[in-house]
């Protein structure tokens, strides 16, 4: 059956519409909880305080990795094998993750310097919910 009306007539793709990387699409996401920017502060040893912008769905070690944070390393690329993106959780953020896997306090527990809100960072998934998170990292050279 042929088509009646030139083909030029029909509807742009979604993408000129403004509903692939934005408007309905970009909205959908939003609303599950991805593609949100979280904003993350890392207060260093020294407490300088630097804040930046991740997306959902990254980890806390990613989003510091990713915006170069000083005292941040990862040797097994978040695997939860090397604990060299050890931070501590800020109190007030500290119980809205979920609690640390076998695992994680394994290794944790191997640590020179463990405080109750040690962390691993590769192990904690930013959400929207984690919008204005604080994190404090530590001198990889202390307890050496
Ligand atoms: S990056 Fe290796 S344990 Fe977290």
């Amino acid at each position: 059956m042929a088509q009646r009306g030139c083909a030029c007539r029909k509807a742009p793709p979604a993408a000129f519409r403004g509903e692939g990387a934005g408007g309905r699409d970009q909205a959908a996401r939003q609303k599950r909880g991805v593609d949100f920017s979280v904003r993350v502060t890392f207060i260093d040893s020294s407490g300088v305080a630097r804040t930046i912008e991740a997306t959902a769905g990254m980890s806390v070690m990613e989003a510091a990795l990713a915006h170069h944070i000083p005292e941040v390393e990862s040797d097994c690329g978040g695997s939860c094998t090397c604990a060299m993106c050890h931070v501590i959780v800020d109190e007030a953020w500290f119980g809205k993750f979920a609690t640390a896997s076998k695992n994680e306090a394994s290794l944790l527990s191997l640590l020179e310097v463990l405080k109750p809100n040690s962390r691993l960072s590769c192990q904690l998934k930013l959400s929207a919910q984690m919008d204005g998170l604080i994190v404090h990292t530590l001198d990889p050279n202390a307890g050496a």
